[in-house]
């Protein structure tokens, strides 16, 4: 699905639509934060029917009654435009790239650790570098690496900067759009997204990435093409590591 939280907005206005003259065709009064719950189930259902991911459900389940619950705070409306902004700031254009900030964990650090070349130089970048702490770790315990990071939302972008302030000078951090670099100087290519870019990465590594180097998902498989090997990490949300050799 292309552009999820636009139909999500369409369920939004549809919904309250069918439910408003729903109650006015047959005369039904109802308390209007109990019309808010029952539109919210309303639009999961319909977001369920039209196969959203399942984290629309929730967001169409909980959207109407959340915002009636926060008007009930009486919240001045700065306070609302500063949750907004942090938002943008820690998240980025999340509704566009569909891929929420979530750091992978250390026991996934020491596995791709284990996967490094250990007797030659290489380089590794990580697509959607977040805060960087994946970044700098491997560059501690990988100092015949070169690392490096690129990071489209501000604040994690800034975080990965100053931890690669601290860190060896064998990782670098870029803010950008990874979809814009080219892969062909990297011999591992790290992803840690969502489903919704996975055939698209999968599409730009066959062109750019050299034979040889490798893909590293974490989690998230590419449909249709299996992985040449996948290590299951032992962490609290139980991660898997795709590896297509290129
Ligand atoms: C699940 S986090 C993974 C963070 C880090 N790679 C790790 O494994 O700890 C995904 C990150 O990718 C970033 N991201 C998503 N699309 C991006 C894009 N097109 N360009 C750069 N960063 C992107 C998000 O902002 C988010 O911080």
């Amino acid at each position: 699905m292309r552009y999820p939280s636009l139909i999500a907005l369409l369920i939004q206005v549809a919904t309250w639509l069918t439910l408003v003259l729903f109650l006015s065709f047959f005369s039904v009064e109802t308390e209007l934060i109990e019309l808010a719950f029952y539109q919210g189930v309303f639009a999961a259902v319909v977001s369920y029917y039209l196969r959203m991911a399942v984290w629309w459900f929730f967001i169409n389940l909980f959207f109407t009654p959340a915002v009636f619950i926060a008007l009930t705070f009486n919240l001045p409306p700065l306070g609302y435009l500063t949750v907004f902004v942090l938002l943008i700031l820690i998240y980025g254009s999340i509704h566009r790239t569909q891929v929420p900030l979530y750091p992978s964990s250390k026991a996934v650090t020491n596995a791709i650790t284990i996967l490094l070349p250990k007797n030659k130089a290489f380089s590794l970048i990580d697509l959607g570098s977040g805060g960087g702490k994946l970044l700098t770790s491997l560059s501690k315990l990988n100092s015949n690496g070169r690392f490096h990071g690129v990071e489209a939302a501000i604040l994690p972008f800034l975080a990965s900067k100053i931890r690669g302030f601290c860190s060896q000078n064998n990782c670098s951090f870029s803010w950008g759009n990874f979809w814009q670099y080219n892969l062909s100087s990297y011999d591992i290519v790290y992803a840690y997204l969502s489903p919704a870019p996975m055939d698209i990465l999968w599409k730009k590594a066959i062109q750019e990435m050299r034979p040889g180097s490798i893909l590293i998902s974490n989690s998230f498989v590419v449909p249709d093409i299996p992985p040449s090997d996948s290590i299951a990490i032992d962490d609290f949300n139980n991660s898997v590591l795709y590896i297509w050799k290129i």
